[in-house]
């Protein structure tokens, strides 16, 4: 059998053309969507009477067929069938005969394609939410067991003021449930049914839109069809938010290669988790890390490259939206690995809480409690932030930290030091009075917890 299109051709296609326009190396990846589509619209063909129900029961039979055939890897694609769509509309043909060939009535490979697409992110998103939790979850282990402990918290990567490490982790468990609203939101628009559009215009036969979302699960019916067919927002949105969990991922992960480094040692990942120098021996190298930030790029690039491939496009379809498709699968695959690894690497890890316990003790990061402690005791902030100022100078160039000036030291400075200054220094004093709503207080941060879990309806 020749192409399903031949008849307006007179020669055969070049060979070159063929594998260049081809596009089943990659979009076999859509075949249960696109026997799913199939299958809801033949069901709707019969109901509605536009093929004869004995035909439209054939058709499922040979599609349910050779969906077996896919799930047991027994299909062999041909790049001569060009695509997806032509690949099991002609393997439907060969098994059941011509009436396979009544199927594509009143459809077109255009809304049928953006069709797949939609049902294919939608199971995607689905799975990939699931996969946010489990990280969310991987974070809240870690951050139970890591109320106490204390690490600096940093700006502009200086010791700034002491935080409770939970309350560093549970700073991304924030940033995975904003992303996990934003693919839950994103349903709203991937669950808009474009099959029912016809190649662009709409069909000439009297079908039944509804039904067909009815029973793929659609929520909504795209109201104009060329938008219908040639609307990539959806795939835009996911590869935006995907780039969005990308850089969550990679912030996280340039923590953990810093953390794990011999100048920190804040945290120790499991063996398991990392891997060795071929050359020098003493090496634990923190790849994964690495990789998930290195990853990112290409989330970007894929991003980039179909908001490029969309910008100049005229309606309706073109043949230009075919590159949806390699970026949005590779986004997807992207995420599923980084998430995959990610959790159980959080969960595995060693908090090395005796080497953060010496970080604060070593740092100046209790400074801007000795401020606050003047302020209360009537100094204006500016002028205290000065006191402070000499103070830290003075204990620099004496190398001595905070609590390691005496009580006449502190005198020299100002009189209205008393005894009760080194309480207010000890570290966790310092951590405890933050005890604002969203603080790293123990009792906020329990508090963030508890609000964690409720997100994951623990
Ligand atoms: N393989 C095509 C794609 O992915 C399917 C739609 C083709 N439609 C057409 N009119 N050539 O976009």
């Amino acid at each position: 059998m020749s192409k399903l299109w031949g008849g307006r051709f007179t020669k055969e296609t070049n060979k070159l053309v063929e594998e260049f326009t081809a596009s089943i190396s990659f979009d076999q990846k859509l075949a249960k969507e696109d026997i799913a589509g199939s299958l809801a619209h033949v069901q709707m063909l019969g109901e509605c009477g536009i093929i004869p129900a004995e035909d439209a029961e054939k058709i499922k039979a040979g599609l349910l067929e050779i969906k077996t055939m896919v799930d047991n890897n027994e299909v062999e694609f041909l790049v001569e069938d060009e695509d997806i769509h032509m690949n099991i509309e002609k393997l439907l043909i060969e098994k059941i005969g011509p009436v396979g060939g009544k199927l594509h009535t009143g459809r077109s490979r255009n809304d049928q394609v953006a069709t797949d697409m939609h049902l294919y992110l939608r199971t995607k998103t689905t799975e990939l939410i699931k996969l946010l939790e489990d990280v969310q979850g991987s974070l809240l282990v870690q951050a139970k067991e890591n109320i106490n402990t204390l690490i600096p918290g940093y700006t502009h990567l200086q010791r700034a003021q002491p935080v409770s490490f939970a309350h560093h982790l549970m700073a991304y468990f924030w940033m995975f449930e904003r992303d996990k609203e934003r693919l839950i939101d994103s349903l709203k628009r991937v669950n808009w049914l474009p099959l029912g559009s016809g190649a662009l215009a709409g069909t000439t036969f009297p079908i039944n839109r509804e039904r067909v979302a009815e029973i793929l699960g659609f929520e909504t019916i795209y109201p104009n069809s060329m938008d219908a067919v040639s609307d990539r927002d959806f795939i835009l949105e996911f590869l935006s938010i995907g780039s969005i969990i990308m850089t969550h991922i990679s912030r996280l992960s340039e923590e953990l290669v810093i953390w794990s480094s011999q100048e920190f040692q804040f945290v120790e990942l499991d063996d398991s988790f990392c891997t060795g120098s071929s050359i020098m021996p003493q090496k634990k190298n923190p790849d994964v890390p690495e990789l998930l930030r290195g990853k990112t790029g290409r989330t970007y690039g894929n991003l980039i490259g179909l908001l490029t491939v969309l910008k100049g496009l005229p309606l309706a379809y073109n043949k230009d939206l075919q590159e949806d498709k390699e970026g949005m699968f590779d986004t997807v695959e992207t995420l599923e690995g980084s998430l995959m690894l990610l959790a159980p690497m959080i969960e595995t890890m060693t908090v090395n809480k005796e080497i953060m316990r010496k970080a604060i003790n070593n740092d100046f990061s209790n400074a801007t409690d000795i401020a606050d402690y003047l302020v209360r005791k009537g100094l204006p902030f500016r002028d205290a932030h000065e006191v402070i100022g000499k103070i830290v100078l003075y204990a620099i160039q004496q190398q001595k930290f905070l609590l390691d000036l005496s009580f006449e030291e502190y005198q020299e400075f100002s009189s209205l030091f008393e005894e009760d200054i080194y309480e207010v220094l000890a570290p966790e004093h310092v951590v405890a009075v933050r005890n604002s709503f969203g603080g790293t207080s123990p009792e906020q941060v329990l508090k963030q917890i508890q609000l964690g879990e409720g997100k994951l309806g623990k």
